[in-house]
């Protein structure tokens, strides 16, 4: 593996870039495009990774990364088509972009793996999920999973399965800094000083994603463990049932799954 562009550095292309540098990769093997020259050279200065043209990218990249907003994907790709030869292994980060689009616009037989992360790649935990497209390898996948790794855990998934992983994971993050803010919310109703609501809000949020990962015990038990008979717990469990924070949760990832799938939609030719 030599050298990864990442095509629009915004959160996730920072991100990536980020935990790449922090897992050991030099920040020579890596390269950058984006629009906005100040940002460039802020991203330069921080992490010492040079800022590229696209043509630069396809010439000098083996691994390209792309990291744009799906909404920008149309002129990137019109821009690169004519630049990347058939060594070139195309990555998209994109929400909702099928491999097929990528297919359609690249010259014939580009390998495309496309890739749902999330944004704690910025502190090596992300949760990746990666698609072969048609043209490309088990070893092509092999090759973006070993990056990927670098910077947090990594499944394979059929691309079917790629919009309700976006719903998931990719978004994930989100939900639990949500619950968190309105955690944090709760303690100041009870009189907490904010700074001491916070605190006691993100250890326990730390502790338990922590507990979640390092034991096989089922959620469920790991509940149960702190719901006591006739406990406070028990009465906080009532009012979250009653409330429908179930049924939100489960309508609120259905509903992302469903903006996943109409990003999509509105690339098909
Ligand atoms: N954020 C997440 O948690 C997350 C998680 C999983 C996947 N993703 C996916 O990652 C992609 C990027 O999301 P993001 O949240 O990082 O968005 P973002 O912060 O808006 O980053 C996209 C960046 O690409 C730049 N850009 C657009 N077109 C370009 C071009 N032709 N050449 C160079 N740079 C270009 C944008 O510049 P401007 O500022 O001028 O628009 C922006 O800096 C999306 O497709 C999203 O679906 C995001």
């Amino acid at each position: 593996m030599s050298t990864i562009a990442v095509l629009g550095a915004g959160k996730i292309g920072e991100a990536l870039l980020s935990g790449l540098l922090h897992s050991g990769r030099p920040a020579s093997e890596l390269c950058f495009t984006e629009r906005h020259p100040e940002r460039a050279a802020e991203l330069t200065r921080r992490y010492g990774v040079e800022s590229v043209s696209v043509g630069d990218a396809a010439k000098r990249a083996d691994v390209l990364v792309v990291a744009v907003k799906p909404q920008d994907i149309e002129p990137l790709l019109a821009e690169l088509a004519p630049l990347i030869g058939p060594d070139s292994l195309v990555v998209s980060l994109c929400a909702g972009l099928p491999t097929a689009l990528y297919e359609r616009r690249l010259p014939e037989g580009t390998p495309v793996v496309r890739v749902m992360p999330n944004t704690p790649m910025l502190v090596n935990e992300a949760m990746s999920a990666v698609s072969a497209g048609r043209y490309a390898t088990p070893e092509h996948v092999r090759t973006v999973a070993a990056v990927l790794s670098s910077v947090g855990k990594v499944v394979e998934v059929p691309e079917s399965q790629q919009d309700a992983v976006t719903a998931l994971s990719g978004s994930g993050p989100a939900y639990f800094f949500y619950l968190v803010e309105a955690m944090i919310d709760a303690g100041i109703l009870l009189g907490l000083p904010r700074a001491v609501a916070e605190q006691l809000i993100v250890q326990s949020a730390v502790g338990a994603a922590k507990m979640l990962a390092d034991s096989d015990e089922h959620p469920v038990i790991l509940r149960e463990n702190v719901t006591s008979p006739a406990g406070t717990t028990i009465n906080a469990i009532r009012e979250l049932e009653k409330h429908g924070v179930r049924a939100a949760l489960l309508a609120a990832i259905e509903a992302a799954r469903d903006r996943s799938v109409e990003l999509g939609r509105a690339h098909e030719d």
